[in-house]
């Protein structure tokens, strides 16, 4: 038997096990794992490589509309071409619903963006801002049974935050139609109180970003959210968590049964509060949400990491230039903070900050590091084991790794649209240097050889992970 292709000689890394392996690909899944395989079209030479799934980005933002003279720094050819080198063979974005639009609609515009145009496979979850009676009872449960089996609810940014109200009908519907809620837990009205207060004050540089956003504004979000989950006995992931006391939120509640999970992100591990007091404007640059904190926060990231309270690693890559006055120089944002676009690119550093930081330093393994990138996220949103794992008859979607690379990481490194990255100069060992969805090389040695398009749109199942706990609900 002849296949496609056999990766030979290299390590191959699950989130259970680590074992040397030739895997043979044919028809773009994966057709045998062993020794001796036999023959195939092209043999790639893995010796002395870390052999795993390919990563899956399960909180990308590309392409999205970001406000009066805003504009995104990635579409989705750019976004998912640095995907693919920061080691990722599918990302998560978001089709996000503005006020007034039809879900339906907006997930058709997102598809015409998409569609085409991506170097990795894509799928969307859906961001509801306007939660109507259309839309609760008939848009949403039709696109779930299409295959949009997550959505993403806010509880700030003015035009995204739904009030309480909303929230438990959103949570209702994802009860009854067996999708996953992801929940982005800052209190809205805190926020507000205290941008006023800081305006009024003239503090108005982008470092009151933090100020304004500070660790109980999330923890009572945290917390109001698990309370709402509760009431309607349905699962939610709450995303980005920065803090220790949203981190301890989440872990009472897993400890008392319930179904929430957690997911950090890059930021919250290796920047602080302090890279936005940048000169002049250089801290826009850090500017999201929630902000970076402080080394205690990563300490306690890394704690939820290690002991399973966050299941996800993901960037919240949401990039804008710098340099820009569509990006994080936009005029309106030099009068203050208020007015930066939220959010920085991270979808092709995300693997090796987790790499370098989590296995190269001895924080977690490299099976916890496949679990944390890439097989949670698919078991997570409905996606495994056709991705996310490399077993017979998955996708193959892989990523092969120099575990001994030595990188700085700088701008002119990365292969996305934004003119920066948050993470210039951090020295990590570790970088994925090829690339390969469903069986082809999208980079290969550090090039790239995918064509615009390769990637295709994946319809999900519904999260194993949303099935209720079982407790009344009515
Ligand atoms: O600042 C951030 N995180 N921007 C992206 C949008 C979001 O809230 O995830
Ligand atoms: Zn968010
Ligand atoms: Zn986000």
């Amino acid at each position: 038997m002849s296949y496609d292709t056999i990766i030979r000689g290299g390590t191959v890394v699950t989130a259970t096990n680590t074992f040397e392996a030739d895997i043979a690909i044919s028809g773009g899944t994966i057709a045998a794992i062993g020794q001796d395989l036999g023959e195939a079209r092209e043999i790639v030479d893995a010796t002395g490589k870390l052999v795993m799934p390919g990563g899956i980005d399960s909180h990308v933002h590309l392409s999205q509309p970001s406000g009066p003279g805003i504009t995104m720094a990635d579409d989705f050819a750019s976004g998912t071409r640095s995907a693919a080198f920061g080691g990722n063979t599918m990302v998560l974005p978001f089709a996000m619903q503005q006020k007034g639009e039809s879900l339906r609609e907006v997930v058709k515009q997102y598809h015409a963006k998409a569609d085409g145009h991506c170097y990795v496979d894509v799928s969307f979850h859906l961001i509801i801002a306007d939660a109507t009676e259309r839309v609760l009872g008939q848009e949403l449960p039709a696109l779930v049974n299409d295959g949009y089996t997550s959505f993403k609810v806010f509880m700030t940014y003015e035009g995204l935050a739904l009030s309480d109200m909303e929230m438990l009908n959103v949570m209702s519907v994802a009860r009854e139609t067996g999708a996953l809620v992801m929940v982005h837990a800052e209190n809205y009205d805190a926020i507000r109180f205290l941008t006023d207060r800081l305006e009024r004050a003239g503090k108005t540089a982008p470092k009151y970003h933090a100020t304004s956003r500070p660790i109980p504004v999330e923890r009572e979000a945290t917390h109001r959210a698990i309370s709402l989950s509760e009431i309607i006995d349905v699962p939610i992931m709450i995303v980005h968590v920065s803090n220790r006391e949203a981190m301890e939120e989440i872990k009472r509640a897993q400890q008392r049964g319930l179904k929430i999970y957690g997911e950090t992100c890059p930021q919250y591990l290796v920047l602080t509060e302090k890279d936005l007091e940048g000169l002049n404007m250089e801290g826009t640059k850090y500017v999201c949400s929630p902000p970076p904190r402080d080394t205690a926060s990563q300490q306690a990231c890394w704690e939820g990491l290690v002991y399973g309270v966050f299941s996800l690693f993901s960037s919240d890559h949401c990039p804008f230039r710098y340099n820009d006055p569509h990006g994080k120089l936009a005029p309106k944002g030099k009068t203050s903070f208020r007015w930066v676009p939220n959010g920085i690119p991270g979808v092709e550093t995300r693997l090796p900050i987790l790499f370098s930081e989590g296995v190269g330093k001895g924080r977690i393994t490299l099976n916890d590091f496949v679990a944390l990138s890439s097989t949670n996220h698919a078991r997570t949103y409905g996606l495994y084991p056709k991705k996310g794992a490399i077993e017979v008859g998955s996708d193959a979607d892989i990523a092969i790794w120099d575990p001994e690379r030595k990188v700085t990481i700088s701008q002119s490194l990365m292969h996305g649209g934004c003119d920066y990255t948050p993470y210039e100069g951090i020295e990590v060992t570790g970088w994925p240097v090829s690339t390969m969805v469903r069986g082809k090389f999208v980079v290969r040695d550090g090039e790239l050889v995918g064509k615009e398009g390769a990637g295709g749109y994946v319809a999900r199942e519904k999260s194993p992970l949303a099935v209720p706990v079982g407790t009344a609900a009515i």
